[in-house]
């Protein structure tokens, strides 16, 4: 594995290329509205560190990654045919959209997987404006650490920043080998499956090492992050530069507000939208070890007149009520240096060698991976009230597919977030999280960890809404 000094080296690396190619971000854009979009989803070389350095042999969707930006508005329909050209069958998952099940895209659940050669028509409507994103949902932990991965934004009927005050960041967590390139030697590798999933050693935004965006002066604009890391818990603290929150997960809150602790966590696929006014340029941070920079924003002459911040329409979610709610217990075991307990995997109770061979060390209430029965089944239009105990020696992304929930109450962290609506939560190590949503989307859905090791090695389970 990467050690922190690797780390540190290419990110000098990254500096010094940021001075000799400094550029503005790349981005490409896809409006579906009426059409229909093709991804097509292949092997393609991508330069990832120094010009001088050889292309990592990356998947991506139509030949970039990240794959390029859906823009679209809220109410609208989005139609995608994914066309497969990998040697591995893949699909497609829109993170965080309360889409129409058989969309979903979880290979195994809601679909069957795309074999190589073959394509799949995604037809859905977006209900909820917001910044979203989508992934690949087939051995997601080898496909999404290779590139498949790109933004789904849904603007608001009357978009509330336009384009020069509203910038996508896609941010990943790569892990480089010596020369520069993807490190595919150890994708799979146990020891990241049992530890803190596959961490890197190279941070980019957009797809490139710390490109630089520019702000007009004294404006107000809106920050679009999103964390596509396998693993890597980002920490970002707005307060250097003056940030408030706009939306957490693409759910706007009623104002924005100010960051509620810093540095903010920002785990494997959640989203935080932040609005800046800047006066002067300003680095974003990544702040879980020594402070480096991911992206720069320079000040330059304003003119649109956009001053004071555009107030997005909150979000419109069904409220739990807590005072009816099926209740749901899970305890999250296994991993290393953790509590292995009895962990069970298809029908059968694990030991020795078995961890090894099914690669299965995570559990959720001892079960690991998908059981044949869901994790609970709830009535449509029930309140559902999950209270997750991690007892493990790690923290963990926990997403639920289908639905946004409130975070209601946190123990044994310092973090009070009040209680957003998010799709994705982070828990601590012996801390528990209890979140509570109205189950009203029929169908099958997954409730796993977004470290994408650790759902791929058990924890990930499903429900379903009847
Ligand atoms: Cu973003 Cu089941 O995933
Ligand atoms: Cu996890």
């Amino acid at each position: 594995m990467m050690n922190a000094w690797t780390r540190r080296r290419l990110l000098q690396g990254s500096a010094t290329m940021a001075l000799t190619a400094l550029s503005t971000t790349r981005q490409s854009r896809a409006n579906t509205s009426g059409g229909l979009l093709e991804l097509v989803a292949a092997p393609s070389p991508v330069k990832l560190y120094r010009d001088d350095a050889a292309a990592s042999d990356l998947w991506t969707y139509n030949g970039m990654t990240p794959g390029p930006e859906i823009r679209v508005r809220r109410g609208d329909r989005v139609r995608v045919r994914l066309i497969n050209r990998l040697d591995e069958p893949t699909s497609i998952h829109w993170h965080g959209i309360r889409i129409d099940n058989a969309m979903d895209g979880v290979a195994g659940l809601t679909q069957e997987p795309v074999p190589p050669g073959g394509a799949f028509d995604y037809d859905f409507v977006v209900p909820d404006a917001g910044t979203y994103w989508y992934h690949a949902h087939n051995r997601s932990w080898n496909q999404v650490a290779r590139g498949l991965y790109g933004a789904l934004i849904v603007d608001e009927p009357e978009p509330a920043f336009d384009r020069k005050h509203d910038f996508t960041l896609l941010i990943d967590d790569w892990r480089l080998g010596p020369d520069g390139t993807l490190d595919l030697a150890s994708l799979g590798a146990l020891s990241d499956w049992s530890h803190g999933g596959r961490l890197g050693n190279w941070l980019t935004v957009n797809g490139r090492a710390r490109p630089s965006f520019s702000l007009p002066a004294g404006e107000a604009c809106r920050l679009r992050l999103v964390n596509a890391s396998n693993a890597r818990i980002l920490a970002i603290d707005p307060t250097r530069f003056g940030g408030r929150i706009l939306a957490y997960d693409g759910q706007a809150l009623p104002a924005p507000e100010e960051p509620p602790y810093a540095p903010l966590l920002l785990g494997p696929a959640q989203r935080l939208d932040l609005l800046v006014t800047p006066s002067e340029g300003f680095l974003l941070e990544e702040l879980s070890g020594d402070p480096f920079p991911m992206a720069a924003f320079t000040v330059v002459a304003g003119g649109s007149g956009l001053r004071e911040a555009p107030r997005l329409p909150g979000a419109e979610l069904p409220e739990p009520d807590l005072t009816a709610a099926r209740r749901v217990t899970v305890d999250m075991t296994g991993g290393a240096m953790g509590r292995l307990g009895d962990i069970s995997y298809q029908g059968r109770i694990l030991s020795g060698s078995d961890f090894r061979e099914t690669r299965q060390m995570w559990a959720f209430n001892n079960v690991a991976n998908l059981p044949a029965e869901p994790l609970f089944w709830a009535a449509k239009g029930e309140t559902v009230l999950i209270d997750t105990h991690n007892d493990t020696a790690f923290p963990h992304a926990m997403h639920v597919h289908g639905h946004h929930f409130r975070i209601v109450e946190r123990q044994g962290s310092g973090v009070n977030e009040g209680r957003p609506w998010r799709d994705t939560f982070l828990v601590g190590s012996t801390q528990r999280t209890r979140i509570a949503f109205v189950a009203d989307n029929p169908g099958k859905w997954l409730f796993h960890c977004h470290m994408l090791e650790h759902a791929a090695a058990g924890m990930n389970t499903w429900f379903e809404v009847v």
